[in-house]
């Protein structure tokens, strides 16, 4: 990991926990972090929508820097779209990251490049940042196709983005079929594929944005094999599921150097 991006570890929950729950695994997290375990790292959260005000108000009187952030938003601040939740209302609700383009979301609910660059769009637009998610299926790895599939649902989802906005992003590359799956990608492989997603921004934004941009390797990162990603000089952090879930096993990834 290069010197000058500071690390990024994110737990994206998924569909776990009730409101109690995360508060006492924030909690929890925070206990087993310290301040000084956590100095370094950025540390963000991402629990269920119907968690986030509880999240807030706990990160915020008890003065954590475990940073809050969503798992999707829409791309309209208001309207008759049932069911969905804008950007301007996570933006009140003090949310710094949202994962956008996740891959399941990509699958199982029908979400296209065109979509994801809209939601990027939108939640810039109300000053947060978006955690991009990209990454092939094993067939298309397994047909050589893993390079173009990453490089096309990255120009699409940043597509009309200025340069310095590309900067600040977090790209998040998940190969679908280590998620959920305990089968990690090698740290080299994934590293080939950061460089690669660096050298595509580079291209389509610029040199200084391609520097500056954070990318997180995603799937079956564990406190076994955080330590050996991060050694990686494409890889600035991770995007972690499963392992996200248990307040002591997140903390041993995020406390990394210490492995
Ligand atoms: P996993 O999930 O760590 O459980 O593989 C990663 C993700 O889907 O973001």
């Amino acid at each position: 990991m290069a010197e000058e991006r500071t690390p990024i570890i994110s737990g994206n929950w998924k569909m776990h926990k009730n409101h109690f729950e995360a508060i006492q695994a924030v909690q929890k997290l925070h206990y087993r972090l310290g301040e000084e375990e956590q100095e370094g790292v950025v540390v963000t959260v991402h629990p269920p929508f119907t968690d986030l005000r509880s999240v807030q108000t706990l990160i915020e009187s008890d003065r954590m820097h475990i940073v809050l952030g969503a798992q999707n938003c829409f791309y309209e601040n208001e309207g008759a779209f049932t069911g969905e939740v804008s950007p301007a209302m996570l933006a009140k609700l003090d949310v710094a990251y949202v994962i956008l383009g996740h891959s399941e979301r990509r699958q199982d609910f029908g979400e296209t490049d065109e979509m994801v660059n809209r939601k990027v769009k939108a939640v810039l637009a109300h000053q947060m940042i978006p955690i991009l998610c990209c990454g092939e299926t094993l067939e298309e790895r397994e047909a050589g196709q893993a390079e173009s599939k990453v490089d096309t649902q990255i120009r699409a989802g940043l597509a009309g983005l200025k340069a310095s906005q590309v900067a600040g992003l977090v790209i998040a590359y998940e190969p679908i079929w280590a998620i959920g799956t305990g089968r990690t990608a090698t740290s080299e492989d994934a590293q080939a594929m950061c460089a690669h997603i660096r050298s595509i921004i580079a291209d389509a934004a610029s040199a200084d944005a391609a520097a500056a941009v954070r990318i997180q390797y995603g799937g079956s990162v564990k406190p076994g094999n955080i330590a050996e990603l991060m050694r990686m000089p494409d890889i600035d952090g991770a995007l972690v599921g499963g392992a996200s879930l248990e307040p002591d096993e997140f903390a041993a990834i995020v406390q990394f150097r210490q492995h």
